[in-house]
């Protein structure tokens, strides 16, 4: 018999997503668990978006709008963009897999920081396309080395600024340098996926660039500050003939409906946006405060999450937080052995974490 799979499937590592909460509680034998660890809107969705999805339910016959005309209309006004200059995808990580079949043929390689948002990597080799994984540098997305790792085989680069899991940024002037040393053949995908966070002067802002750049793709999410993470909706935005190309690989109704409805109705609430961007920066300086009190470290954090340090191994501290009702993201598995992305949550949220950290 001739093999069963495609060779790179055999060794191909998995995205291992954590249990869920109420599984996580009856294991454990407790209640009231919490989950700091997926970088989730702790404020949930906008009550404009679910009040118009249970408006929504009783049509849940009907196949969704394969185009997303509505949305996509109102994105690009949001934005005063073209629709023919977007796509809407189930969530950004399906256009990360769009971005790389589309583009990538089968002796090109992509680039990505080796502390970046994981799926760059498992996407690509998904596709059976070449990585090259360029190190951070002091916890950032070392643009120079990247620039320095192109060759005439590299076809896609994807950053995510900030970057998950560090929090960190890099400015517009080392953003500019970056650009002008990539040759024109290569698409740099820009993931804005927690820019609505941002409060640093210098950050590059990815819809300054798209007329700069033929060869870019902006990346953005409702997973993040508009609380719709459930919901699956992100969407792309680059020059037409890239989007068309990309638009004729989709499947027709990647889109639910469910999650067209609710991204239309959150662009509406741009009061639910602010009172989340809001709770979390005053939450992440309360954290920060009790962070440097307990003697632990962390990076400095433009996004809704920080990276901290607990300066023991991170197996053990995430064992001891999840028995008592905390659930974080060890990043052992990154090479971070001592630690853990914890997501800004509630004040009550918070105020759990920081009576658990003390007992670990
Ligand atoms: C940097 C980054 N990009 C993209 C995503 C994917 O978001 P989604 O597929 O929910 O739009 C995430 C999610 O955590 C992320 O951290």
């Amino acid at each position: 018999m001739g093999e069963l799979v495609n060779e790179q499937y055999k060794d191909l590592i998995v995205y291992v997503p954590g249990k869920p909460v109420s599984e996580t509680e009856r294991e454990l034998g407790i209640s009231g668990c919490i989950k700091l660890a997926s970088n989730e809107n702790p404020l949930g969705p906008s009550p404009k978006a679910l009040a118009a999805v249970a408006d929504y339910m009783r049509q849940g016959h009907e196949y969704p709008d394969g185009g997303a005309f509505y949305l996509k209309q109102r994105i690009a006004a949001f934005h005063d963009i073209s629709s023919e200059n977007l796509i809407t995808t189930n969530g950004t990580n399906e256009l990360i897999e769009m971005l790389i079949r589309t583009t990538m043929l089968a002796d090109e390689n992509m680039i990505y920081g080796g502390y970046s948002f994981i799926i760059y990597k498992l996407c690509a080799m998904a596709a059976n396309r070449q990585v090259r994984t360029v190190p951070f540098k002091d916890m950032r997305i070392d643009l120079e080395a990247m620039a320095a790792a192109v060759d005439d085989k590299t076809k896609l680069i994807f950053l995510d600024n900030p970057n998950n899991p560090c929090g960190t940024y890099f400015t517009k002037d080392e953003f500019d340098r970056f650009l002008a040393a990539i040759p024109d053949d290569v698409v740099v995908v820009y993931d804005e996926a927690y820019c609505h966070y941002v409060d640093a002067d210098d950050y590059p802002k990815g819809f300054d660039y798209l007329n700069q750049r033929e060869r870019f793709v902006l990346m953005r999410t409702f997973s993040k500050a508009y609380g719709l993470a459930g919901f699956r909706i992100g969407y792309g935005v680059g020059n037409k003939a890239l989007i068309g190309y990309v638009n004729k690989g989709r499947q027709p109704f990647n889109c639910n409906s469910i999650g067209q409805v609710a991204a239309l109705a959150a662009l509406d609430d741009q009061e639910h946006v602010d009172n989340s961007v809001r709770m979390n920066k005053s939450e992440m300086l309360r954290l920060m405060s009790a962070y440097d009190a307990l003697g632990l470290g962390y990076q400095p954090s433009q996004t809704n999450f920080l990276l901290v340090d607990f300066k023991k191994d991170v197996m053990e501290v995430y064992d001891k937080l999840l028995r008592q009702g905390v659930i974080v993201r060890p990043m052992a598995g990154y090479g971070l052995k001592t630690s853990a992305r914890v997501s800004i949550g509630t004040p009550e949220e918070n105020d759990k974490l920081l009576n658990a950290i003390p007992n670990i």
